[in-house]
């Protein structure tokens, strides 16, 4: 007999299927509660490589391993329901071959049961993609400001903010898409240049940092709720969760220094939300 869920999640079809649709909703998430608080309102839940930043404080993605992205993956999968999932393929994991990304992004799928794999890098990567894509496993791209290269790069500066730039990332976008990714995670990218490629190309473009003009957005949920310490100028803020956590720890502190803190039998009386 097969248990089958009534609520349908999204794939990587119907995401590439919004090219010309709805703008695309994405998030990032880490953990099994904030998935199920995102997942009522977006499409597309990221497991991020920015867990090393936000989750880990580490200065840059350089030490995320795979073992750490297929830990948060599963427990993202636990409390969402309705969203794609897609989980970062971290530095180290596939750049090799085509056979080392296979090999890591089998794992990341059986062992989180995600629906799709993103990773970084345009024309030196399109192969990859392609290897990948053509054996069952969805590909979301990442082009633009690629973070895991943050060593040769140099700095986390916007991308193509003069015309002479913008060859060599449109050449970026269009392999990601001739090489068969769904849809694509464009960083830190100038307007003008954000909105030709969406318009170029055939998969939904996403933005972080690349204006209105993508075909939707994603924003680390952290930066986006006011907790991270540091966030990229472009975010746009949601809330102050920050200075309201340190008020309650503050709150709580007081209550434990007083002893007014409530006996055994409410402490078992479980309030739910
Ligand atoms: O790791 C991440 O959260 C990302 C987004 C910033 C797109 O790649």
């Amino acid at each position: 007999m097969s248990i089958q869920s009534s609520i349908r999640r999204k794939t990587a079809p119907d995401i590439r299927a919004r090219k010309h649709g709805e703008p695309i909703v994405m998030l990032t998430s880490y953990h099994a509660h904030t998935a199920a608080l995102v997942d009522q309102h977006c499409d597309v839940i990221l497991v991020g490589d920015s867990l090393g930043n936000v989750m880990h404080g580490f200065e840059t993605t350089v030490p995320v391993t795979l073992d750490m992205m297929i830990l948060q993956g599963a427990a993202v999968m636990r409390g969402s329901k309705r969203a794609l999932v897609v989980v970062d393929m971290p530095f180290g994991s596939y750049e090799a071959s085509r056979e080392q990304a296979f090999h890591s992004a089998v794992r990341i799928m059986k062992e989180t049961q995600c629906g799709a794999v993103k990773l970084e890098g345009g024309v030196r990567m399109a192969e990859t993609i392609a290897f990948l894509s053509g054996r069952g496993i969805p590909v979301m791209g990442h082009i633009g400001l690629t973070p895991q290269s943050i060593n040769t790069l140099g700095s986390f500066r916007a991308q193509g903010r003069s015309g002479i730039d913008w060859g060599p990332i449109e050449d970026d976008a269009k392999a990601v898409a001739d090489a068969g990714a769904f849809s694509v995670v464009v960083e830190a990218v100038a307007e003008p240049l954000a909105r030709k490629i969406t318009q170029t190309i055939a998969i939904p473009t996403i933005g972080i940092g690349a204006s209105a003009a993508c075909d939707g957005q994603v924003l680390v949920l952290e930066d986006m709720l006011g907790l991270s310490p540091r966030t990229p100028k472009f975010v746009r803020r949601y809330g102050d969760l920050g200075p309201a956590i340190a008020a309650a720890i503050e709150r709580y502190a007081a209550d434990v220094r007083s002893r007014e803190f409530p006996g055994p039998e409410h402490v078992y009386d479980m309030k739910k939300g």
